[in-house]
C-alpha cells in the first residue's frame, strides 16, 4: 500500500513543470534563516517638547509610531495597532530597506556579492547615553542572512527640540558589498495634508522658496553637481502638516536639513494610507559605494525639528541648535567689514587697498578683506582666466606683500582677511602644468571649463595636502590673518578621478569627504580664524560646511531687493549669524537696480553687516549715513547673532517685508520693516504685530538712523502686549523706504 502511494506521488511529481522539480529533478527546497524573537518595547527619542516614538515588535521589526508633540508616557504605544494591512511593508517603517516586503523608496539598498539586492533589518539592541544637553540613542539592527549591521544614531538636543540622525553601516559579511542607497535618516509622518516648502535657485538668485501640497507621486529634491550643491536646490525643507498654507505662527511644522556639501537627495513618498516617508541623505547618483568585508560607512547627519507654532517656531529651533554648536563659532559676533571685490575687482595696487582700509576704518568698520586678484606671477591673476592654483603673491600689484597690508590694517584697528579658492585651477597656471593628474577629468574627453577653470581632485590625498597647504601658507603670509574667504566657483562636470582609477563610483562621496578632511585639519590648526564659505555666492549653504565655517556668502547678487527673498528664505533653516550681507554700489553691478543707501544698509543690517564698494565713490552725505548705520548696527547686532528671529511679514507677494530679532531674556529687540512697492493709500501704514516680546514689560522704541521717525510712537515706551496685540504701524509709503527700530525694556 505504502509502495503504491509512493509510486503515485512520484508519477504526479513527474507531471509538474521542470522548474518546480528543480533542474536535475530534485525537489524544490528553500531554507529560511530564523529571526530571533526580542522583547516588545518602546524606544522614545525625546526633546523637551517633542517625541519620536519607535516600537520594537517581538519579531524584531522597528516601527515609527509617532513624531510630534511630546508624549509623557510613550509606553502607551506598546498596544499601538494600525488597522490597515501592511501588504507593501511601508507602514511605519523606521528605516526602509530594499528587501523583504518593502517596495517603496529605500533609505538603504545593498547589493551583495552573489547579486542579491535583499536586506531585512531586525532590532538587536539599543543604548542611550547623555552629554551636554544631548541624549544619544543608538539602535542596532542586523540582517541575519548577510550579516550586514546598521546603527541608527539619534542625537536629541533637549532644549532646542532638534534631533540629528545619522546611520552607520557595517559590512559584517565575508564578501564586499555595494551600497546603492545609504541615506542618513528616514522620518515617518502621519497627517492629512503635507505642504512642502523648499528652496531652489541659481547663481545670483539662490534660495527661492517654493511651496506645494504633496501628492502621491514620489517627490525628490536632489543635487548632482559634485560641488556648489546649493546653487540650485538646498538640502533642506519645511513640512507644514494639515494645512494648505505656510504659517509663521500656527500649526505643526517639521523642518529638516542634511549636513552634507556633496550631492544630496531628499525624497517624500506617501504610502497606500497617505502616510509620508521622508528620506534624506547623500545622493546615490553614480555612487554605488563599495564596502569591503568588515568595513564601515558613516553617513552625514540629517537634522530635523518639530514645532507646533508654525514655520517660525521650527526655524527658531534650528537656529538655536546652530548657534549652540551646529555652526562653527555659532552665535559669536563676527566683525563688520569692507570687502574689496565690487569696489576694486582685479584692478588694485597696494595704494588702492591702503586707501580702502583708511575709509573702512574711518566709517567704523572692523575688518578689511582682500578678495580675488592678489596672486599669480607667471600667470598673473588680473582676470578670472589665469592664476588659480599659483598661490604666491603677485609682486607687480603688491610688491610690499600681504604682510605689509595686514600690518597696515591692524595698525588702523582693522582685522585683516583674504580670499582663496583652493579647490580650483586655471589651465593657465603653473599648477595645471605641474600636476595635470590632479585635475578632475575623464580619459579621452574634453575637460569642460567654467569661469575658465577646472576642479582639483580632492579624492586624492596628495591634493588634499595641497589644498590644506594653500590655506596654511596663506595664513602664514602675515602673522595675524583673521579671516579667510573660501570660494568655489565651479561645478563638477564629466567627472573622473585619475586617482580612483576604475573605482569612479567612490568619486562623489570621497570628494566631499576629502574636503571635510582638509577642513578638519584646518580647524585643528586654526581654531580662531573666521572662515566664510562662499561658492559663487550661495553654492555651499549647508550644515555640513557650516561645521567648519562661521558664515556663508548667500549670493553674488548684492542688490538689496534681490536679497530680500534670498535672506528671508535662507532664514527658514539657517540662523542670521551665518548670513554675510554687504552694502554695494548703485546701479547694482548684478541687477542695475538703484535703491536708496538707507534701504541697502537696512537690508544688510539683518545679517553680518559688510560693505563691498569703493568708499571713495560715496558722497559726504552718504558717508555720514554709512557712519551712522554702522554705529547703530553695533548697538543691536548682538540680537542678530544671538537672538531669536520672528518673520513678521512675508515678502513673497512683493509688497512689504518685516522681521525682528529678540534677545533670549526678551529685554531687547530690533525690528526691520521695508516697503518693496509704492503703497499709496493701501498698506503704507500697515499694522504689524510684533512677536516674542514679554507682554508684561514696557519697551522704549527708538527708530535708528533717521532724524525724523516714520512712527508716531517713536521715543515712547509701550507695553509688550500693545506692540504684539495692538499696533505698531510705521508709515512706509514710497518704494524702498525702510525703518529699523530698537526696543529696550524699561
Ligand atoms: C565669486 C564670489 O562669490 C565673489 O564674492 C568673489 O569673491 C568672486 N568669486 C571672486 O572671483
Amino acid at each position: 500500500m505504502k509502495k503504491t502511494l509512493l509510486l503515485i506521488a512520484a508519477a504526479l511529481i513527474a507531471l509538474l513543470p521542470a522548474t518546480a522539480q528543480g533542474k536535475k529533478g530534485k525537489k524544490f527546497t528553500h531554507e529560511t534563516v530564523a529571526i530571533p524573537q526580542v522583547e516588545k518595547q518602546v524606544i522614545a527619542v525625546e526633546t523637551e517638547n517633542s517625541s519620536l516614538v519607535l516600537l520594537v515588535h517581538e519579531n524584531g521589526r522597528l516601527e515609527t509610531t509617532h513624531y510630534g508633540a511630546r508624549i509623557a508616557q510613550p509606553a502607551q504605544f506598546l498596544k499601538w495597532r494600525v488597522k490597515t494591512d501592511d501588504y507593501n511593508g511601508q507602514r511605519g517603517n523606521t528605516f526602509p530597506v530594499t528587501g523583504g516586503r518593502y517596495v517603496g523608496e529605500p533609505a538603504l539598498h545593498v547589493k551583495y556579492a552573489d547579486g542579491s539586492h535583499n536586506t531585512e533589518l531586525y532590532y538587536t539592541g539599543h543604548a542611550v547615553s547623555q552629554k551636554d544637553g544631548c541624549v544619544t540613542t543608538v539602535i542596532d539592527l542586523k540582517d541575519y542572512v548577510t550579516g550586514l549591521q546598521v546603527k541608527l544614531v539619534y542625537d536629541a538636543y533637549q532644549k532646542e527640540d532638534v534631533i540629528a540622525q545619522h546611520t552607520e553601516i557595517l559590512n559584517g559579511g565575508k564578501k564586499p558589498v555595494e551600497l546603492l542607497s545609504y541615506a542618513s535618516a528616514s522620518l515617518y509622518v502621519d497627517a492629512d495634508e503635507y505642504l512642502l516648502t523648499h528652496c531652489h535657485g541659481t547663481w545670483a538668485s539662490e534660495m527661492q522658496p517654493e511651496s506645494e501640497l504633496l501628492g502621491h507621486d514620489l517627490k525628490v529634491i536632489e543635487s548632482r553637481r559634485g560641488t556648489q550643491n546649493t546653487q540650485g536646490n538646498n538640502p533642506s525643507f519645511l513640512l507644514s502638516l494639515n494645512t494648505k498654507e505656510l504659517s509663521e505662527t500656527e500649526g505643526e511644522v517639521i523642518a529638516g536639513a542634511l549636513a552634507w556639501s556633496g550631492n544630496f537627495r531628499l525624497s517624500f513618498e506617501q504610502d497606500d494610507a497617505h502616510r509620508l516617508n521622508i528620506i534624506g541623505g547623500i545622493s546615490p547618483f553614480a555612487s554605488a559605494y563599495p564596502l569591503a568585508a568588515g568595513a564601515r560607512f558613516e553617513t552625514p547627519e540629517m537634522v530635523f525639528t518639530w514645532a507646533d507654532n508654525g514655520a517660525g517656531g521650527a526655524s527658531r529651533n534650528l537656529h538655536r541648535w546652530a548657534r549652540k554648536g551646529g555652526v562653527y563659532g555659532g552665535g559669536e559676533v563676527n566683525p563688520t567689514l569692507l570687502n574689496s571685490w565690487e569696489g576694486a575687482y582685479f584692478n588694485f595696487t597696494t595704494e588702492t587697498l591702503l586707501r580702502m582700509m583708511d575709509d573702512a576704518a574711518g566709517m567704523g568698520l572692523e575688518m578689511f578683506v582682500l578678495d580675488d586678484g592678489w596672486f599669480g606671477n607667471n600667470y598673473p591673476r588680473n582676470n578670472d582666466d589665469a592664476g588659480l592654483g599659483d598661490w604666491e603673491v603677485n609682486v607687480k600689484k603688491l610688491p610690499e606683500g600681504i604682510d605689509y597690508l595686514a600690518q597696515y590694517a591692524h595698525g588702523k584697528g582693522l582685522k585683516f582677511g583674504i580670499w582663496i579658492e583652493p579647490e580650483m585651477v586655471n589651465p593657465a597656471s603653473d599648477l595645471a602644468h605641474a600636476h595635470p593628474e590632479w585635475v578632475i577629468q575623464s580619459p579621452g574627453r574634453e575637460i569642460y571649463q567654467g569661469r575658465h577653470q577646472w576642479v582639483l581632485d580632492l579624492t586624492n590625498p596628495a591634493v588634499q595636502d595641497f589644498v590644506f597647504g594653500i590655506f596654511d601658507r596663506t595664513m602664514r603670509l602675515a602673522p595675524n590673518i583673521d579671516y579667510i574667504k573660501w570660494d568655489c566657483n565651479r561645478v563638477v562636470q564629466s567627472f573622473g578621478s585619475p586617482y580612483l582609477g576604475a573605482q569612479q563610483d567612490r568619486f562623489y562621496v570621497e570628494y566631499t569627504q576629502g574636503l571635510y578632511n582638509v577642513m578638519r585639519r584646518i580647524r585643528e590648526k586654526y581654531p580662531e580664524v573666521i572662515v566664510q564659505c562662499c561658492s559663487s555666492g550661495g553654492g555651499r549653504v549647508d550644515y555640513g560646511a557650516l561645521r567648519y565655517c562661521n558664515e556663508v556668502w548667500t549670493s553674488d547678487n548684492t542688490d538689496a531687493v534681490s536679497r530680500v527673498n534670498i535672506q528671508y528664505a535662507t532664514s527658514f533653516i539657517y540662523p542670521a549669524c551665518i548670513m554675510a550681507a554687504h552694502v554695494s554700489a548703485v546701479p547694482n553691478h548684478q541687477t542695475r537696480a538703484v535703491t536708496p543707501l538707507k534701504f541697502r544698509f537696512d537690508m544688510a543690517c539683518t545679517g553680518r553687516l559688510g560693505m563691498e564698494l569703493q568708499p571713495k565713490q560715496l558722497t559726504p552725505e552718504e558717508r555720514a549715513l554709512a557712519d551712522r548705520c554702522i554705529g547703530s548696527y553695533k548697538k543691536y547686532r548682538d540680537l542678530i547673532f544671538k537672538g531669536d528671529l520672528y518673520r513678521l511679514v512675508s515678502p513673497l507677494d512683493g509688497h512689504y517685508y518685516a522681521l525682528m530679532y529678540v534677545s533670549e531674556d526678551r529685554s531687547r529687540a530690533v525690528v526691520f520693516t521695508y516697503a518693496l512697492q509704492y503703497e499709496a493709500r493701501t498698506v503704507g501704514g500697515k499694522t504689524i504685530r510684533l512677536q516674542g516680546l514679554d507682554p508684561s514689560r514696557r519697551y522704549k522704541v527708538t527708530e535708528q538712523n533717521v532724524d525724523k521717525s516714520c512712527w508716531w510712537g517713536d521715543g515712547g515706551a509701550f507695553g509688550g502686549d500693545f506692540l504684539m496685540g495692538g499696533g505698531f504701524n510705521p508709515v512706509l509709503k514710497t518704494r524702498y523706504s525702510s525703518a529699523i527700530f530698537l526696543l529696550e525694556a524699561q
